[in-house]
């Protein structure tokens, strides 16, 4: 079992291995990124500050949209990847290591969290120290959007992981997939991610653990009211075409 810190550095080169093609995949969520930005008001050449960017899943396809981007994570594989990728991709984004507890001091006209990374700060303390530091990036007006998984459907659902997808690039087969252990309250989950490779001489397996809080959207909207934040607004994948639940704010 790993901290966030940990897992990620060790994921950093295989992360894009969980998409079938995860620069498509990228390209699409900035799509939709941009979209929700735009009905918001905030267009490019806009600010936008990602600040838990991992290997720039969201950042870059955003920058390369015409937002000046910066992002940070707490991992810093992942940011060295991520200013990889952008290199790769001739895309001018600046990428720091930061933890989202204590970002640096910018000021943008948005603040971006996306794909589940909320859920890495397992106690209302650090919760609430992230919302500070995020509203500290933002003016009053300016805008903060997050997306989380749907814990209260995984919760309804007993869901126990994501079952295993078998994906083909480069003549390379791999499988991926996740087996989930809730805690007994229901409070976290230990998630356990298998990525199996096949190499020209066989298979190789790879398991990565580590824990997630089982964020509720009401603990999350409290969160953000506590921290400076109104206009709290759920959308939900079918209204944005984004794989999760998201959550637009205005920082007050
Ligand atoms: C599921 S990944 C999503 C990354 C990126 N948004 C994406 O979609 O590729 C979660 C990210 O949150 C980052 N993270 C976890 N805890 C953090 C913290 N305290 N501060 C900053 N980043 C953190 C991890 O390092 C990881 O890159």
């Amino acid at each position: 079992m790993s901290g966030p810190r940990a897992f990620y550095d060790e994921l950093a080169a295989d992360y894009h291995l969980i998409f079938r093609d995860w620069w498509a995949s990228a390209t699409r969520q900035g799509d939709v990124l941009a979209e929700l930005l735009h009905r918001a008001g905030t267009d490019p050449p806009a600010t936008v500050f990602d600040c838990t960017c991992g290997i720039g899943t969201q950042a870059l396809p955003l920058a390369a949209l015409g937002f000046r981007v910066t992002g940070s994570d707490l991992s810093a594989s992942a940011i060295e990847r991520a200013r990889a990728e952008a290199r790769e991709r001739g895309i001018d984004v600046r990428l720091d290591v930061a933890d989202v507890r204590a970002l640096p001091r910018v000021r943008v006209d948005a603040v971006l969290s996306c794909d589940n990374s909320l859920p890495h700060l397992l106690t209302d303390d650090d919760l609430a120290a992230a919302v500070r530091s995020i509203r500290g990036c933002l003016a009053a007006g300016g805008l903060f959007l997050a997306s989380i998984r749907d814990y209260e459907a995984l919760l309804r659902d007993g869901t126990a992981g994501v079952m295993p997808a078998v994906h083909e690039a480069g003549g390379e087969r791999r499988i991926v997939g996740q087996a989930w252990q809730w805690t007994d309250d229901r409070r976290q989950m230990e998630i356990n991610l298998f990525v199996l490779r096949q190499e020209e001489d066989g298979w190789t397996a790879a398991v990565r653990s580590t824990t997630y809080r089982a964020l509720r959207r009401a603990e999350l909207t409290a969160a953000l009211a506590a921290g400076g934040f109104g206009e709290i607004t759920w959308l939900e994948p079918a209204e944005t075409g984004y794989h999760q639940p998201v959550v637009l704010a205005r920082a007050e």
